[in-house]
């Protein structure tokens, strides 16, 4: 068995030596339909990615109906694990051919594997929400054009840990309304999922020599927090049919502060014809982490650079032991009882912070 020093000691020289020997590689977003056939597989070609996977896709038959709110969290679901899919196929592709950035030297086979292993779990997850969605009439969602901000595998991992964090999150909120609107039958499911992807947490943390787990109690999300962050990293009108999933998109916020774990002041900005508003005393800077009421801050206007508004808020990091995922927003009003209510108020964001 691998003890977990070695383990440690694979993630530290994975880190730390890259050698970029192999030319450098023209790179397109994965094409869909991959070559395992996904996002459309065929019977024989299912059987090949659940031997990759290590396992299969849940095969009960005649789940009852999904209600409307269901098939939105369905649909969001599909929509992420496409986005999970093309970023995962891309970082193995990356590896395989060991673009600049992503040879990790010793290690490397290690680390092929797991991605390997993911990619394929990634598959049976999308297929499973979009075959939720198919059962009950409604339209698969589709894959979109994808572009991401890393050209190494530290900082791919780093993204990879990021958005899990905020998957980890937002599933917390499915589960919540797939129970209110008594879709319970979906909720099991669901946290067999919260699960493998804690699993995939836990190992990109180790990767950047992180304790493998953050927090006693994991940062909740919002779907339509989710909803935005994803539409970060696709190409602008490439999603073929995201308008059939009636959520909320943010306008976007920028955190400019690079964050650590020290309480200070930090500098956001945003878009002041996005605001809908010139009174920038009627909103707040709101922090969602763990499971702990959102906390509230004022805004301090800097100075406005253009249409940017360059603002600050204090970050109180050790009041709170604001460690794992928080997750920052604009919203109007001053005081939020919880994360859906930041998400009804909300204008910018989802300003994604990482702290350890
Ligand atoms: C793969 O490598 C290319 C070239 O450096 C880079 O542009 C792309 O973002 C990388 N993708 C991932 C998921 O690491």
């Amino acid at each position: 068995m691998r003890s977990v020093f070695s383990m440690a000691a694979v993630a530290g020289m994975a880190l730390t030596s890259f050698v970029s020997a192999a030319p450098i590689e023209s790179r397109d977003s994965p094409a869909f339909p991959l070559s395992d056939g996904f996002p459309n597989p065929s019977g024989a070609q299912i059987l090949q990615i659940q031997q990759r996977a290590g396992g299969t896709l849940p095969n009960g038959k005649g789940a009852p109906p999904v209600s409307e709110d269901g098939l939105i969290s369905l649909r969001l679901i599909a929509l992420n694990e496409l986005f999970e899919v093309a970023f995962f196929t891309e970082l193995y592709q990356n590896l395989t051919t060991k673009v600049p950035g992503y040879d990790l030297g010793n290690g490397h086979q290690f680390i092929l594997d797991a991605i390997e292993a993911v990619v394929a779990q990634e598959e049976l997850h999308a297929l499973n929400a979009n075959g939720g969605l198919k059962a009950n009439g409604a339209e698969p969602i589709l894959p979109c054009k994808y572009s991401f901000p890393v050209s190494n595998f530290k900082d791919a991992i780093a993204l990879a840990a990021t958005f899990t964090d905020v998957v980890l999150g937002t599933l917390q909120d499915v589960q919540f309304k797939f129970a209110a609107s008594g879709d319970i039958n979906n909720v099991r499911g669901i946290g067999s999922v919260v699960g493998q992807e804690g699993e995939q947490e836990g190992f990109y943390r180790l990767l950047q020599s992180k304790k493998p787990s953050a927090l006693p109690f994991l940062t909740t999300s919002v779907r339509d927090f989710a909803f935005t962050a994803i539409q970060g990293f696709t190409v602008p009108g490439s999603c073929p049919n995201i308008d059939t999933i009636k959520l909320t998109t943010f306008q976007p916020l920028t955190v400019l502060t690079t964050l650590s774990a020290q309480s200070t002041t930090a500098e956001f900005s945003f878009d002041k014809t996005k605001a809908g508003t010139d009174d920038y005393s009627t909103l707040s800077l709101v922090y969602i982490n763990q499971q702990n009421v959102p906390i509230v801050e004022k805004l301090t206007v800097v100075g406005t650079y253009g249409n940017t508004v360059k603002v600050t808020a204090y970050f109180p990091y050790s009041e709170f032991e604001l460690n794992g995922l928080t997750i920052a927003a604009i919203a109007k009003g001053n005081s939020f009882a919880n994360a859906d209510e930041v998400a009804k108020a909300a204008i910018f964001g989802p300003g994604l912070i990482e702290i350890n």
